[in-house]
């Protein structure tokens, strides 16, 4: 089934059997998609969202409440972008997201930011993310910007096979500074190849 087939699969929450992870295999991860979690866990994200260890990485600094409640209401008008909380038993490991997801090309960009509380959770977040990208949603690559300084998700990205794909220099204006910018991307294990590669 791919989003062609069904369009509706961007606005599913999923469960990702234990089998699909690498790490921390015991528990199934709940990915519940933004616009069917509860006040409770509205409020849990933007605590996410509005963390320092997560702002220093984020391209928008602080987000207000008015703000997050109202982008996860028009995510359910949204074709292009679905965002999950990651929960695992009764533990809530932060927040996994696709963005311009195009159906045609079969393409979608990734973004994460764990629980700050907890340690080495980003592995099954993006284990998990990539399991309703590929076999899910059947996309064929995936893609990623990530600020040049962020040393801790570079390595991350790269001890999960992303490769560096590109560099936007001073892409991004922060703190009266502007910051580069590189891109990654990783083609799905389930598609083959085309034929230049
Ligand atoms: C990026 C993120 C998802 C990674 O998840 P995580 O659970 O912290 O990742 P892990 O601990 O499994 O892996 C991080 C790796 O970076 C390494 N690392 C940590 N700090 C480092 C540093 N300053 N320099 C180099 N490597 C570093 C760790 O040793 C680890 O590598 P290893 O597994 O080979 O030991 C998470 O840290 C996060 O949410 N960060 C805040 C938001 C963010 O930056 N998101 C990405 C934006 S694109």
């Amino acid at each position: 089934m791919s989003l062609f087939e069904c369009p509706s699969l961007v606005w599913q929450s999923f469960e990702i059997p234990p089998t699909t992870f690498k790490q921390g295999a015991q528990t199934p991860i709940h990915a519940c998609h933004f616009i069917h979690t509860s006040d409770a866990e509205r409020l849990q994200i933007l605590a996410f969202r509005n963390h320092p260890a997560t702002t220093a990485w984020m391209y928008n600094e602080h987000i207000s409440l008015e703000s997050h409640l109202h982008f996860i209401e028009q995510l359910r008008h949204n074709h292009n972008s679905a965002y999950y909380l990651f929960k695992q038993a009764d533990k809530l490991l932060g927040v996994g997201s696709l963005t311009r997801i195009h159906p045609t090309h079969q393409h979608a960009f990734l973004g994460i930011y764990k629980n700050p509380d907890l340690e080495h959770v980003g592995g099954r977040i993006l284990d998990a993310l990539e399991f309703i990208a590929f076999f899910k949603m059947g996309l064929h690559s995936l893609h990623l910007e990530v600020i040049a300084t962020n040393t801790r998700a570079i390595v991350f990205y790269q001890n999960h096979a992303y490769q560096r794909a590109g560099f936007l220099r001073d892409f991004i204006y922060r703190q009266d500074n502007y910051h580069d910018v590189w891109l990654f991307s990783k083609l799905s294990p389930l598609t083959p190849p085309h034929k230049g590669s």
